[in-house]
């Protein structure tokens, strides 16, 4: 390595520890929530977001809306699990231990999830509003099936 690279190296170490000294410490983010807990919260909050642009898209016959936000629940569905490693479920988090005292329960949960939301894309590509309404209610169900079983209230 060359004199002026390994300068620059160093130069790179001593920023990134003073960023990480500058910046808050990440245990008062999101009501105290760190690591997976956290990440998983915001994909829940991302997920609620995209259920209301469905439903005002839904209102305004906005077909490409719909679809965008539902191939973003779909990929979140496929990747849910890898979020919930075992005993990630310390406070604040609100996950329940039935999902890993029922795990295959809960896997089921989430592929009821993404068909739910696999079937609102197929929908969406019908442009029925009928269609769209009905898979758009049963997407809705399965997400408060889920957090009937495996989140505390
Ligand atoms: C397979 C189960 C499952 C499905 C499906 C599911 N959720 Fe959840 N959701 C959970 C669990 C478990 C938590 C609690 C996570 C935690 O606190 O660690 C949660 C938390 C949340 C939260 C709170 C996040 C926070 O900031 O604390 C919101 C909002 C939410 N879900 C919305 C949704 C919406 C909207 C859908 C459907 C589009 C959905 N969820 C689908 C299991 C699910």
């Amino acid at each position: 390595m060359s004199k002026l690279k390994l300068k620059a190296t160093a130069l790179c170490a001593i920023s990134a520890l003073a960023l990480s000294l500058s910046s808050p410490p990440a245990v008062l983010a999101h009501k105290g929530a760190m690591g997976i807990v956290k990440e998983r919260m915001d994909k829940f909050k991302a997920s609620e977001k995209a259920t209301k642009r469905i439903k005002q898209a839904l209102s305004r016959g906005d077909t490409a809306v719909v679809m965008a936000e539902a191939e973003f629940l779909v990929s979140w569905a496929s990747e849910m699990d890898s979020y919930f490693p075992e005993n990630s479920n310390q406070s604040p988090s609100e996950a329940k231990d039935e999902i890993w005292l029922q795990w295959d329960d809960f896997v089921g949960a989430i592929q009821s999830f993404e068909n739910a939301s696999t079937a609102l894309i197929d929908a969406a590509a019908t442009e029925d509003p009928r269609a769209m309404d009905g898979a758009f209610s049963d997407m809705t169900k399965s997400c408060k099936s889920c957090h009937q079983q495996f989140r505390e209230d």
